[in-house]
């Protein structure tokens, strides 16, 4: 029988440069802050295990046409997998709050609404990779994509691979977003990420303290 799961389970979503590792480092002082006694498991995809680290590289890197996207959705797939047997899930059972920068609403959005890949054969991938674990909450930045894409060119990431898709492409990518959260309105919490840093965190807060004392964790004021 599968150990019965006591964790959290929180993922980031959004278009490029839309502050993601920002909010999740806030997110995480906050919680070592009030609530000292949670363990805490913060991770991200495609990756979070060394073998999804590697499909990780192989994903992100190179020409922006290199992978078709249902081999794209097969890879963050396979990824994803191999991130939830051995650290997701064990962490949730272990009791731990995870945040995750990204889950499988990205594959849903950027190999799924944008890439054309069916819907259906991606939810039969879930299956398969995330064997029924689903977020409790997912945090969604949304921002506009031009803003989001300069952010990342200021940044100079090493990782271009999705950035070099173009402008439309992250103009769907943030389409796609936002109706992803229009079917999921219980889980998905779309956030105003246009507005300064410590404005969005306040969002971000306030969406954890209720699932937090939906699920009976006391946090200190
Ligand atoms: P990031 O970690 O900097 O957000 O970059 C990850 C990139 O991978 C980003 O461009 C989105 C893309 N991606 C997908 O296309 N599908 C997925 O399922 C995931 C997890 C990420």
């Amino acid at each position: 029988m599968m150990a019965q799961m006591r964790g959290l389970f929180i993922t980031f979503e959004g278009g490029e440069g839309s502050g993601k590792t920002t909010q999740i480092k806030s997110l995480s002082d906050w919680i070592v802050d009030r609530l000292p006694s949670a363990s805490l498991c913060q991770t991200r995809e495609p990756g979070g295990t060394k073998e999804a680290e590697s499909i990780r590289a192989l994903l992100l890197n190179g020409a922006a046409s290199k992978w078709q996207p249902a081999t794209e959705a097969m890879m963050m797939s396979a990824s994803r997998h191999e991130h939830v047997v051995h650290v997701i899930r064990p962490a949730l059972e272990n009791g731990d709050i995870v945040i995750c920068d990204r889950f499988s609403d990205s594959t849903h959005v950027y190999q799924g609404y944008v890439g054309g890949v069916d819907q259906t054969l991606l939810d039969g991938l879930d299956r398969l990779s995330c064997q029924g674990l689903v977020p409790d909450l997912t945090l969604l930045l949304d921002l506009d994509s031009h803003v989001g894409l300069a952010r990342t060119y200021q940044r100079g990431s090493a990782e271009r691979r999705f950035e070099a898709k173009g402008a439309a492409f992250h103009q769907r990518v943030r389409q796609g977003f936002l109706q992803r959260a229009e079917c999921y309105p219980g889980r998905i919490v779309k956030i105003d990420a246009a507005r300064p840093a410590i404005d969005v965190t306040d969002d971000v807060i306030a969406a954890v303290r209720r699932l937090l004392a939906k699920n009976g964790f006391n946090v200190t004021d």
